[in-house]
């Protein structure tokens, strides 16, 4: 499997997640508590997995790319690096209420409903970003041997345990999720 394929398969089940996500959302603004364990577990897990694997990932490979001759490519290349900086905020931001919640702390909901959709508003336009523009440039520009290249040049994976646990996690959470909401 490329690089870009893995990526991609990445954010097909970060989708998954922040569709429920955003079914929750809507949920609460009618005003119906969501688990706010699960949540937090949820918002933690998109934020460990984006830090500890699909961002360095991303970012090395970008790296790779840039300065390539594509000016589109390069502009995409540096908003992007800015919106993983922004991403971290904002799922920090975002756990950071959920346990003023799960302390019991007074969070009007609104303002926990505002946080949790800007959270999610930014993680779909970064996966745009992604999908939409740079992925397809990627594939366009760059050949078979600098993809060859760059396989060789990214990190292995030290624990091949670490896959397995985060893909039985991802099923974990995602079944859950959907559970909650019935
Ligand atoms: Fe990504
Ligand atoms: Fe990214």
């Amino acid at each position: 499997m490329t690089v870009l394929n893995e990526l991609h398969q990445d954010h097909v089940n970060l989708n998954k997640l922040l569709a429920v996500l955003g079914y929750k959302l809507d949920k609460l603004k009618q005003g119906e508590m969501p688990n706010f364990v699960l949540l937090s577990d949820a918002v933690d897990y998109i934020s460990n997995y984006a830090d500890a694997y699909h961002h360095p990932l991303e970012d090395q490979m970008y790296a790779y790319f840039k300065d390539s001759g594509c000016p589109e490519l390069d502009e995409a290349i540096v908003q992007c690096g800015k919106e993983h900086k922004q991403l971290k905020l904002s799922a920090e931001e975002l756990i950071e209420a959920v346990d003023c919640i799960l302390n019991d702390a007074v969070v009007p909901m609104d303002q926990f409903a505002a946080k949790l959709e800007s959270f999610l508003d930014r993680q779909v336009e970064h996966l745009n970003l992604e999908e939409g523009t740079l992925f397809p440039l990627l594939d366009e520009i760059a050949s078979d041997e600098q993809w060859n290249v760059l396989a060789q040049e990214l990190p292995k994976m030290d624990d091949p345990l670490f896959g397995e646990q985060q893909k039985q996690r991802y099923i974990d959470l995602y079944s859950e999720l959907l559970q909650d909401m019935q």
